[in-house]
């Protein structure tokens, strides 16, 4: 199996950052099965050629094919820069810029049209998780989020509860095994999804992780900043 494990810069990184980032992965042996996706501000997407090595993802793309959307980023234009990840409906996209799931779900169904693998996210408020309805929540993005007729090579899900991200807190190693199960069955009539985990991951605690059946990758934000520690992550395969 393949990991695939993904660098969302969020808003930070100018330029210089960028290259001194890639620059820092110059000789860098990657495990066989592990596949790095770094997912920068947009323009730097044509800074940086995609390779076997290392991929770019955009953070956020429009449900239009093309026109008159002021400040928007089509598919086709991330897709002439090879372009062939992107992140959507991030926990941050859906709180800041109210995007609700079935505009996740169109977005998710223009990327594929043209060939480009969303990274769908999904995951529970600490009200949810306290209320013991984390499943319930769940079950309802993913419903309403996916494309119905997607198959499990056209996209990735990754779940990331709202309170683990950037607080330092993850669930438990069971919480997480069992989650990703239940992602794992009520996705199954598309095939065997690759399912990353997402909030809080590090080098200490990837390895352990990772190593959770259904758990294929992860979405990594703050530690993914630093070149050394996004590294030992990636060891941590
Ligand atoms: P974090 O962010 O690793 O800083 O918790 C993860 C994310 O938001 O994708």
């Amino acid at each position: 199996m393949t990991y695939t494990l993904i660098a969302n810069w969020k808003m930070n990184g100018d330029l210089t950052f960028f290259h001194d980032y890639f620059r820092a992965f110059e000789g860098f042996s990657f495990p066989e099965n592990a596949q790095m996706i770094v997912a920068p501000q947009a323009p730097l997407l044509s800074a940086y050629k995609p390779n076997r090595a290392i991929k770019l993802a955009a953070q956020n793309m429009s449900e239009h094919s093309s026109g008159a959307y002021t400040g928007e980023i089509n598919a086709s234009l991330l897709k002439s820069l090879e372009i062939n990840y992107v992140i959507l409906g991030h926990s941050e996209r859906r709180q800041y810029f109210h995007e609700s799931n079935a505009l996740i779900q169109e977005k998710a169904i223009q990327a594929i049209k043209h060939g480009i693998k969303p990274i769908i996210c999904i995951g529970e408020s600490f009200k949810a998780y306290e209320a013991e309805e984390t499943f319930k929540v769940l079950e309802k993005q993913l419903y309403e989020a996916l494309p119905k007729s997607a198959t499990s090579d056209e996209f990735l899900i990754a779940y990331e509860p709202l309170w683990a991200i950037g607080t330092g807190k993850t669930p438990t190693l069971d919480e997480i095994a069992s989650t990703h199960a239940f992602i794992a069955e009520k996705t199954k009539s598309h095939g065997a999804v690759s399912i990353l985990y997402g909030g809080s991951v590090k080098a200490s605690n990837a390895n352990e992780i990772m190593a959770q059946t259904h758990v294929h990758g992860v979405l990594v934000g703050g530690a993914s900043l630093k070149p050394d520690e996004f590294k030992a992550i990636i060891k941590a395969v």
